[in-house]
Order: structure tokens, then sequence, then C-alpha cells
């Protein structure tokens, strides 16, 4: 067959929906995002029609840009939910939130403290507004190999240090779950009359259970982004933002306008409206079943010999960068059975139809939410229970990965602000040519996620040494070139 022949015939397939029908078709117990989890948690007229609630915008829905009827009613009735000043429904995710947050809430050249595990959105937000961000190295648990949060005691030392920034950018939680003492922070940050903006895309369920870990917008932060999706009943992308009085609304819904679309899926929003809707009147309920799956998901889980599940007793004492747990989130540490969370999430999948969000290094993570069944929490006990009974490998348990603790220890000089390094003009060089001139991309080592340098940032010999270590410990590399062989640099 010709190329020509050979094109028109794949012009009449589609992989992409072939591909999702046979992942929906298998039926797989789901502990991923969405979080209604396939529908289950919508109302079925709702997931019944849902192409004809795809409609934009007209007299009779509401304009997002300028919203005066059902999208200002719905933003309203999520501040009182959330208790806050402000609500801005998103239809780009927490992505679109947390630009929006950084552009509404600083200006170029302003110094801002970022917990340096932040997710890509956020050093997007600091590239556009173009502000000089002050990393804050978090604290690490070598045990599942994940970044935690930064503690209290270290942005007070770091606003001691850097007195003009104005603002500080945190996690509450991170993926995995883990808090950080959100409350102590907001007193440092309000002593000191700084901004808190809090990227809480795993939180929009915080507020509504006291056993869950304290909510940002509890505690006064200034900006708060929230994942409707990820965890609530939202459809992929509907995501939340809040902000108090401090932060001008006119100034915020600027920004917005900035960054979403001006054609919004009304299904996506109208879903946000369900989710709030859930949460206020049978939010408790329903999350106490949540808990109550996951936490006794977790106890059979870590009784199975070589398997030990993150625990709430895991978390330090108040002001620590792990204060408390989201209990929903189960993480299953893979170090037990000598095989790494990337092929525990493989064979999952593959033998027993269980589908985690996430394999890492030497850990599984799970999302339990309000759309899971008791049968799929039986699923995923038995199914580790089974891999772990086969004993992957007799003899035993994974080393660390190590290395990383160097490479936090670094503090690479900044040179030139993530701003100036993205607009540079840039080239790949040899990673060895590329010592001593300034990178002009992200470079994060798995485990334990936290960049090791960052565009702006100098590379040095050790930097990259140390990098080269992790790696060929068989450590996977995000950047450019994941092998390292060349690296981005400004030219
Ligand atoms: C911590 C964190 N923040 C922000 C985001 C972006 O959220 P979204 O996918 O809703 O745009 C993610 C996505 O995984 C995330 O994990």
């Amino acid at each position: 067959m010709n190329t020509t022949s050979l094109e028109q015939r794949a012009a009449h397939t589609t992989p992409l929906f072939d591909a999702i029908r046979a992942f929906v078709d298998r039926q797989q117990a789901p502990f991923y995002s969405p979080g209604h989890k396939g529908g289950r948690s919508l109302p079925r007229e709702f997931t019944e029609r849902l192409c004809e609630w795809d409609l934009n915008n007209l007299p009779d829905t509401d304009t997002l840009h300028c919203p005066t009827a059902g999208i200002r009613d719905a933003q309203r009735l999520l501040a009182t939910a959330y208790g806050v000043a402000h609500s801005h429904m998103l239809v780009g995710g927490s992505t679109a939130g947390n630009v929006a947050a950084i552009l509404a809430a600083l200006a170029p050249g302003d110094r801002v403290l970022v917990q340096r595990n932040a997710h890509k959105s956020v050093i997007a937000g600091i590239v556009q507004v173009g502000a000089i961000p002050v990393w804050l190295p978090p604290a690490v648990d070598d045990r599942f190999e994940i970044a935690l949060g930064p503690s209290a005691h270290q942005v007070e030392r770091a606003f001691a240090r850097h007195p003009d920034a104005k603002a500080l950018l945190v996690l509450n939680p991170t993926y995995f779950g883990t808090t950080p003492d959100i409350a102590a922070i907001a007193r440092v940050c309000r002593a000191r009359g700084k901004l808190l903006l809090v990227d809480e895309a795993h939180g929009p369920h915080f507020h509504f259970h006291d056993e869950l870990p304290t909510a940002a917008e509890d505690v006064g932060a200034d900006a708060v982004v929230q994942s409707t999706h990820k965890i609530l009943s939202g459809l992929s992308q509907a995501a939340v933002l809040h902000t108090s009085a401090a932060l001008d609304p006119g100034r915020v819904q600027k920004c917005l306008q900035l960054i979403q679309t001006t054609s919004p899926n009304f299904a996506v929003m109208a879903s946000i409206d369900i989710a709030r809707m859930q949460m206020v009147t049978t939010g408790r309920e329903w999350l106490d079943r949540t808990l109550s799956f996951a936490r006794a998901a977790r106890e059979e889980l870590a009784a199975i010999p070589g398997i030990e599940v993150l625990a709430a007793r895991d978390a330090g004492p108040a002001g620590s960068g792990f204060h408390r747990l989201d209990e929903t989130k189960v993480l299953i540490g893979t170090r037990g059975l000598g095989i790494s969370g990337r092929e525990l999430q493989a064979r999952l999948n593959r033998e027993h139809g269980v589908q985690p969000e996430l394999g890492g290094s030497c850990h599984v993570l799970c999302i339990v939410t309000i759309g899971n069944v008791a049968d799929d929490l039986h699923r995923l006990v038995s199914a580790v229970r089974s891999i772990a009974e086969s004993r992957p490998r007799r003899d035993g348990v994974m080393p660390h990965a190590g290395g990383s603790r160097a490479l936090l220890a670094m503090e690479p000089e900044v040179v030139v602000t993530p701003r100036e390094a993205f607009f540079a003009p840039a080239a790949a060089c040899s990673a060895r040519a590329a010592v001593g001139r300034v990178c002009a991309e992200v470079v994060t080592p798995y485990p334990p996620g936290i960049p090791a340098l960052m565009p702006g940032e100098r590379i040095t010999e050790s930097i990259l040494g140390e990098l080269l270590v992790v790696s060929a410990a068989g450590c996977p590399i995000s950047a450019a070139d994941p092998t390292l062989a060349t690296l981005r640099v400004v030219a």
C-alpha cells in the first residue's frame, strides 16, 4: 500500500475515541480523578443529557466574562458555601486559577515566597506576571519519597530575610494529601501583612468535614484555588478561585478574562453548581462514608506483608511541613515488595482492573472520593493482596533512590527571573557545556518531584553531577531532554 492510501485509511479511524472507549469498557475500579467516577455522584438527568447541557453564552444561560444572572448567582452561592468574600468559576482547571491568582495579587518585579514543589501552573503564573520568586525547599518523606510542605518557621524566616516579599504561595494539600500547618502559616502572613495564596487543587472538600485537614479559606487565605473536578462532582476542568476582600474583585475578574475562554463549557460550570449544592446539603454524610471506606481500606492494606500506607499518625507536630493528612488519599508504599510504584500500578491495571491515580518510584496513589463504592475498595485491597502474595521480588526491599537530599540542599543562584529566562533566546547544549550557563527550563527529578533547576538559575558542576547520579540510579527526570545529554540554556 502506498503512503497516500495509508493516510486515507488512517483518516477514517478515531484513535483517541477508540482508546477512551476501550478504557471505559473495561470498567476498572476507579481511584483517579475526576471525583464523580464515571458520573456516579452526578444526577442521572445531568449525565444522560450531557450533550444538551453543552451550551454557549446565550441570554438564558449568562456569560462567564461578565455574569449577571445564573453564573453570578451560582458564584455567590459558592462564596457563601465556602465562607469567602468572592468565588469565581473556572473552566480551565486550577491551572487557570493559579495563573489568575498570581496575576491578580502580584505585579512585575514583586518578590514572592513560593514552595519549590509548586505545580507548573504556579511557575506559569510567575513567568506571566514577571515576579521574583524566593523558593522554599519543602520537607521530604523518605519512606514514600514524596515532597511535603514548608514549615511555619521556615516561612517566618524567609519573610525575615526578604521583608519586601509581598506574598506567599503554598500547597494545601500536596498531591499526596499531606498538608502543612496552614493555620500557623496564615498567622505568620497576617502578622507581617503579606498575602497568602494557596493552591488547594486537591482540597475542595476540606471545608465540609472537620476530620479533614484545615481548609485555607477557613484561616483567611487571600486566594484559594480548588479543582472541583479532582475530588468532588465537577466535570474535568471544573475549578474555583476563592478570593478575600484584600484582592480587588474587579482586578481578579480582569485577570480571569485574560486567561479564560470566551466559550466556556456550560456543563462544566453546571457541575460546579451541583458539586457545591451536594457539599452544602449532603457533604458531611457523603464524606463520612468516603472517609470510612478509605480508612478501612488503609487498615487492610497496611496489614498485608510488604505494604506500607501513609497514615494520619505519620504527621508531624504543629507548625511542621506535614501537619495533617487527608485520609481520603491512600498512598501505598511498595518498597517492602521490592517493586516500584509504577510496576504495581501497571499490574493493578493489567491483571486486576484497578486503576490508581499514579505510580511513582516507590508509591502508588489512590484517590477515594464520594464517587467510590464499597466494591471498589474491596477490589483494590484484594488486588494488592494478590500481587503481594505472588511475592514479586523474593529477595526483598527496594533501595532508596537517594541523591535528592544533596540536590535539595543546593539552592542554585538566581541570575535572572523566570520570565526573563523564558523570553530570552535559548538553545539546547550538551550538559557538560551547560555548566556555568543560565538554565532556560525546569528540571525535576522524581522522586521527590522538586525542581533541581528553574528557568533563570545557574547550572553548576555540583547540581549537574547530582542530577546525573539520580538519573543513573533510574530516577526519571522531567526536562526537555529526560536523558540529560543536553540542557536548555539561555543563549
Ligand atoms: C497541586 C496541583 N495544583 C494545580 C494543578 C492543576 O490543576 P488542573 O488539572 O485542575 O488544572 C494540579 C494538577 O494536577 C495539581 O496537582
